[in-house]
């Protein structure tokens, strides 16, 4: 893969680097990304009829299934090259930030330290009353009850028409601001807050970079697209900069 010499020498200078992550970048790992069809038993259900508080509402032995099958898939899958080269970077910048729209920790499990989660975890677990995070409890029902309040437990990701957790949003429009660089990585920029980083970045001055097999709504404004797979390219070009194998 060519990169080009702007590039190059813009990142080997680079002091403040942010990345905004979809389910593109765990796509090579084996996790199917949100706009590719639901597999297998799920086929019948689209994210959004499941992964909303009403859904969890009307049915919420399904919507609690759906993620224990997903935490399954994510408890299989392994980090991929793409995200080994992401940790790679972090360790040769000076400031460093990973904002992720994935609920996976496939970057965490890569060796990323400071990763933004903006769409919560789905190895966490909280109650769908209080809100807070629950690591252990008794309950054998489907879905498990709150030792608190005896109100249903959910997975700590954020579902549609819910907020973001507001500390991770402002830290991540803050290092968008700021970066010299920012790379959007395997995100369709369809949903936001998350697709408005990338233009924050460039607004305030950022080289932007996308990476994705296909273009997106971003891809005319970005200053470098780099047309494939995170898994292919991301090493390459940490091997190009930083001489890292
Ligand atoms: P999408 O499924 O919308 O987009 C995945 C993107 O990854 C697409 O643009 C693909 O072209 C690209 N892609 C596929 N394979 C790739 C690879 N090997 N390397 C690089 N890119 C690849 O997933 P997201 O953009 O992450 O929100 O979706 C954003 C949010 O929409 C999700 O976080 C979720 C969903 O609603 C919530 O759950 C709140």
């Amino acid at each position: 893969m060519e990169f080009s010499l702007e590039l190059l020498t813009t990142l080997r200078a680079a002091a403040r680097v942010a990345v905004l992550t979809g389910a593109g970048i765990s796509a090579e790992s084996g996790i199917p990304t949100f706009r590719e069809a639901q597999t297998g038993l799920w086929a019948q259900y689209a994210p959004t009829e499941l992964a909303t508080p009403d859904a969890f509402r009307r049915n919420p032995k399904l919507v609690w299934e759906w993620y224990a099958w997903r935490r399954e898939l994510v408890a299989r899958a392994a980090p991929n090259p793409g995200h080994f080269a992401l940790a790679e970077m972090e360790q040769q910048i000076r400031s460093f930030t990973l904002i992720t729209q994935n609920i996976d920790s496939l970057h965490q499990r890569a060796g990323s330290i400071n990763v933004i989660e903006l769409h919560g975890n789905i190895v966490r677990t909280k109650c769908f009353n209080e809100g807070t995070v629950v690591d252990t409890w008794t309950s054998d029902e489907i879905p498990p009850r709150c030792p608190h309040c005896n109100g249903y437990l959910r997975p700590d990701v954020v579902w549609f028409n819910e907020s973001l957790p507001a500390d991770a949003l402002r830290t991540a429009y803050e290092t968008a601001a700021s970066a010299e660089v920012f790379f959007s990585i395997g995100t369709s920029a369809a949903v936001q807050p998350a697709a408005s980083l990338p233009v924050l970045a460039h607004q305030n001055g950022a080289v932007t970079v996308e990476i994705n097999p296909v273009s997106t709504s971003l891809t005319h404004q970005m200053t470098h697209v780099l047309t494939g797979k995170a898994g292919e390219s991301l090493p390459e070009l940490v091997r190009v900069v930083w001489g890292i194998k």
